[in-house]
């Protein structure tokens, strides 16, 4: 049996994963995942841009680092395709079946990367995503904060080409983070910063903690 969340006829929980490259976004979810699937909570975890079929195809088109001329509009209605067959196909049904629903970045990365960084204003991305996903916003949002330089030098160290959104000036970064801080006051009341420079059992325990009382479990006697 399953651990049922919310009485029935609500919707489960949205959790997503923010932070710039290398911060351990991932790390960090999977580790939940595997939590919460120990603690037989009905958990499924995804990605964007990605998470679909036609999400992986956009993927490719984005990250491709030989479309050096795609334009920063092009860019952020693609993240916004990808989101919109994300929700519908995947998160949103998920959801309707009371499910915990893990993403590795959603709206708060187009909000930072294509709002912020790429200078095409929040309001217009924020409209844009708003539109797409049906006003779906995250119950809980994770942001892990690294010092950008540190992220990079990571992600370095891990593969050897980089993508076309890793293939950025240092000072796009630097806005990413930036923009990543703002959106955490701006919607506090979902947001949970943490240190990504901890240890990462540290930062899985916080994030246990915050996630057991937003599902309204116990603390679990592992
Ligand atoms: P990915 O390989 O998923 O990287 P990471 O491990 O950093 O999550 O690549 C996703 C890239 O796309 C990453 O550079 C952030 C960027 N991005 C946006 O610019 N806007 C978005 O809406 C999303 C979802 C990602």
């Amino acid at each position: 049996m399953m651990n049922r969340l919310r009485g029935s006829g609500k919707r489960g929980f949205l959790i997503t994963f923010e932070g710039v490259e290398g911060s351990g976004k991932t790390t960090q979810m999977n580790m939940l995942h595997a939590h919460l699937l120990r603690l037989k909570v009905d958990v499924i975890a995804t990605h964007e841009p990605g998470g679909t079929r036609i999400g992986e195809e956009i993927r490719r088109i984005i990250l491709n680092p030989v479309f050096g001329e795609m334009h920063p509009l092009t860019e952020a209605v693609l993240y916004a395709a990808d989101r919109a067959q994300h929700v519908q196909e995947v998160i949103k049904p998920a959801l309707d079946e009371g499910k915990v629903v893990l993403c590795d970045r959603y709206i708060d990365s187009s909000l930072a990367y294509q709002g912020v960084a790429r200078g095409l204003g929040l309001e217009a991305i924020r409209n844009l995503n708003e539109w797409v996903t049906g006003d779906l916003y995250p119950d809980l949002t994770v942001l892990l904060e690294i010092p950008f330089e540190v992220g990079l030098q990571r992600l370095r160290k891990r593969r050897k080409a980089l993508d076309r959104m890793e293939g950025q000036p240092e000072r796009f970064y630097a806005h990413v983070q930036e923009a990543y801080r703002s959106l955490a006051k701006l919607f506090s009341a979902r947001f949970l910063v943490l240190n990504g420079a901890e240890p990462p059992d540290r930062i899985h325990h916080r994030i246990m903690q915050e996630v057991l009382s937003l599902l309204g479990l116990q603390r679990s006697s592992e």
